[in-house]
């Protein structure tokens, strides 16, 4: 039997079809195929067969569900490397490697300091700080089991040294102190309208929202953290675009001093910080 042209599209004429966004088209046709961008040119007049056909159009299917790009491939970008990430776990976003860059900024050369993750996620954060000072201690936290199996498979993975704690923020540590803590918690308003919308509909609500205003977990990391924090020790926390100042605040009233706000690319706060004064 010949197959209808119909039922064996070339490469190129399933790229040209429409429906998803011709970038996107691109990039889960070659995850689909298991080829490089340059190979789906390459070999754009080559026929599909009918099992790596069904294998796009099922991709394509979810992504015009809605269903993120990154879930569906399976891995995203962060500070040059690939995270393995899947629907336990947050997307993460350009804008927290900002908190990254501040983090290095005001950690000393590689010593060994001890840095702790709240909200490791994919170990995005954790990874790549303890990737960038293999001196340090890096400790990383997360209530979701789940993702903390996504952390532990991206440091295995990209052979970073992370100790991970399943605990709810600070609860299950052991008592010891922190030269520097980063966080980037949940901080969307829990009636915010952007959580019907996009990516944020599929990825955990335990990582998007945090009480009505979105501060109530900024507020207890913030509040909690000198008891972790040595003394000249760092926290730094990523928030909401119109959190900084309420987020400063809650750094003035715990004690923090050498408080500051550091703007993301679009030249809005969105990196909150301070330095434990005394115990
Ligand atoms: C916004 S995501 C950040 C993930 C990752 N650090 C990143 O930047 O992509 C917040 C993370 O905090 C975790 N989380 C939420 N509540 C928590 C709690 N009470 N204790 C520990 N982790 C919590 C969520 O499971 C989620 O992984």
């Amino acid at each position: 039997m010949v197959a209808s042209r119909e039922s064996a599209p070339s490469i190129a004429e399933l790229l040209a079809r429409p429906g998803i966004e011709p970038g996107e088209r691109r990039i889960l046709l070659g995850h689909a195929l298991g080829v490089s961008r340059i190979e789906l040119v390459s070999q754009s007049q080559r026929t599909l067969s009918a099992a790596e056909l069904a294998r796009c159009d099922a991709l394509v299917a979810r992504r015009r569900a809605g269903e993120p790009i990154a879930y569906l491939v399976g891995e995203r970008e962060f500070y040059g490397r690939s995270f393995a990430v899947g629907p336990a776990v947050l997307i993460p976003r350009p804008v927290t490697e900002l908190l990254v860059e501040v983090a290095l900024e005001h950690l000393p050369g590689d010593t060994p300091l001890r840095i702790l993750d709240l909200g490791s996620g994919s170990g995005v954060l954790a990874v790549t700080l303890a990737l960038a000072r293999p001196s340090a201690r890096v400790t990383a936290v997360d209530n979701s089991g789940a993702a903390l199996g996504v952390a532990r498979a991206n440091a295995t993975a990209l052979g970073a040294s992370v100790t991970f704690v399943e605990s709810d923020w600070y609860a299950a540590l052991a008592r010891e102190r922190f030269d520097l803590i980063v966080c980037n918690p949940p901080y969307v308003a829990a009636d915010d309208a952007h959580l019907e919308e996009g990516d944020l509909r599929f990825e955990p609500p335990g990582a998007l929202s945090a009480g009505t205003d979105g501060l109530a977990a900024l507020a207890h990391v913030i509040a909690a953290a000198p008891n972790w924090l040595e003394t000249g020790g760092w926290l730094f926390v990523e928030h909401g675009f119109d959190q900084a100042s309420r987020v400063r605040s809650a750094f003035a009233a715990s004690g923090f001093g050498a408080i500051g706000s550091w703007l993301d690319l679009a030249g809005i706060e969105r990196v909150s910080g301070g330095r434990h004064a005394s115990t």
